[in-house]
Parts: C-alpha cells; sequence; structure tokens
C-alpha cells in the first residue's frame, strides 16, 4: 500500500498533512507495516490520521491518539484508542504507557510548541524500543515566534536536535563530550523540512577495520581480536 495515494482516496475523517511527508513517513515506517506495532500519534486534530495509520500499519497495529481536547474521545474505534491529556505532562504520558505498552513509533504532530515538544521527547524517546522511531514534524515552528520558535533560540526544539547531533557522536569527542544513553541507542538524526526522524538502535563494538590487501585470514582476526584499526 501506498501512504500518498492512500492518502488521496481517503474519504473518512479529515487528515492534514503536508504532502512532503509521505516519503519520510515510507522511509521510516514500511519496515513496521503488518506488524503488532503500537503507533502513537500525539496530536489527533480531526481524528483523519489515526485512520490513516491504522490502514497503513494493518491488522495487528494498535492506534494510540494522544489530544488536550476532550472532543477527541469519539475518534475511537477498532484499533484505535484515544488519550485525553497535555503531552507535556509526564504523568499522563506515563499512565498512557501503562494502558498501552511501550511504542515502536512516535508521531509527534501536537502542540508544536517548542517546551511541548522537549517535554515529550526527553520522557519518550529513553523510554521506547530498541529499534524504535520517533519522529517530530511541523517543525518549521520552531522558527516562529507563536510557538516560541525563533532562529537559533537555544530554546528551540530544532536547537535541542543540533546539541544532540553533538552526543550521537560523543564516542568519537576525544572525552570532550560523555557518552550517553542517547550515544549507545540512537543509530541515527535524520533532518528534513520540517521534520525530525529519531532512529533507536543499539551498536555492537564500534571500530573500523582495515581488509583486503595481503592480509592473511589469521592476521585478519589478530587485528580485529587487537582492535587494530580503531580509529
Ligand atoms: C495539527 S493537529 C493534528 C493533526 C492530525 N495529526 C492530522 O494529521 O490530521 C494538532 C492537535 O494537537 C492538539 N494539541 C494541542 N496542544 C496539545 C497538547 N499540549 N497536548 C496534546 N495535544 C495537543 C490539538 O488539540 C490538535 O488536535
Amino acid at each position: 500500500m501506498n501512504l500518498w495515494s492512500d492518502f488521496l482516496d481517503h474519504n473518512e475523517r479529515i487528515i492534514h498533512k503536508w504532502k512532503h511527508y509521505f516519503p519520510i513517513y515510507e522511509r521510516y515506517f514500511s519496515e513496521f507495516v503488518y506488524k503488532p506495532v503500537t503507533v502513537i500519534e500525539i496530536g489527533c486534530g480531526r481524528g483523519g490520521s489515526l485512520q490513516m495509520w491504522k490502514r497503513y500499519f494493518g491488522p495487528h497495529a494498535r492506534i494510540v491518539g494522544i489530544d488536550i481536547n476532550p472532543a477527541c474521545k469519539k475518534f475511537e474505534e477498532d484499533q484505535i484508542e484515544v488519550f485525553i491529556g497535555p503531552q507535556q505532562d509526564h504523568g499522563f504520558l506515563q499512565s498512557v504507557l501503562d494502558k498501552v505498552g511501550i511504542p515502536d513509533i512516535v508521531i509527534d504532530d501536537g502542540s508544536h510548541k517548542m517546551s511541548d515538544i522537549t517535554a515529550t521527547f526527553k520522557f519518550l524517546y529513553p523510554l521506547m524500543l530498541k529499534n524504535g522511531v520517533y519522529l517530530v514534524e511541523d517543525l518549521h515552528t520552531a522558527y516562529w515566534e507563536e510557538y516560541d520558535g525563533g532562529l537559533c533560540k537555544p530554546s528551540t526544539f530544532v536547537e535541542h536536535c543540533k546539541q544532540l547531533i553533538d552526543e550521537l557522536n560523543a564516542d568519537h569527542s576525544r572525552g570532550a563530550l560523555e557518552p550517553t544513553k542517547f550515544t549507545s541507542t540512537t543509530l541515527g538524526v535524520h533532518f528534513y523540512d520540517s521534520v525530525v526522524v529519531f532512529e533507536r538502535g543499539t551498536y555492537t563494538r564500534k571500530f573500523a577495520p582495515e581488509t583486503g590487501g595481503k592480509m592473511n585470514k589469521l592476521e585478519w582476526k589478530i587485528r580485529q581480536k587487537l582492535g587494530f584499526g580503531v580509529q
């Protein structure tokens, strides 16, 4: 199923998404299709996106909507649950996780306010499954005053992400930056227009072996054991 054509054909509840998000969704979400995944979307809007995720991820998916607006409760149907509360409230988020378990995917399309995005990310991201994906959309708000944004303003989520790039590379900082849990559980941070995607995963030992040339198998094994070629 192609998510973009599904969106164009959709005639149920209203969905509101930028068109260039669709290839991004497919790039990071396709491996979860038809799996028994838990997907949390923060921000239910008019309910259509929850229906779209349900169709896309298939019959085993549990789609969880979070919204501050009590009217969103009416979007519940088979496979779709909605929890009412503020995304930035860690106690509320914990109560949701107590009911639905740890999510495979989080999509933050909620308030788009900088402090809310950061508070939500700081709570949910470290708790996610080891191969989880965390996607924040509509980050153009990081440049807009009415969402507490502003170019290079330290409190925006985009600035927070810039620091996380250093944290991602902390193992190579020669002691300048202590590696964190984020360092050891994040494979990638991907930036797009208005979107950032965090790809979780754990590493085996990080080293940069050499191969080829005249090296024989025994030498290769010894070098590997001793960690030669580590940079
Ligand atoms: C952009 S709409 C979501 C659109 C929907 N995901 C879609 O794709 O069609 C944003 C939603 O976030 C909700 N919202 C705003 N502030 C919130 C907060 N602090 N916590 C949770 N939800 C919030 C709003 O009520 C609104 O329904």
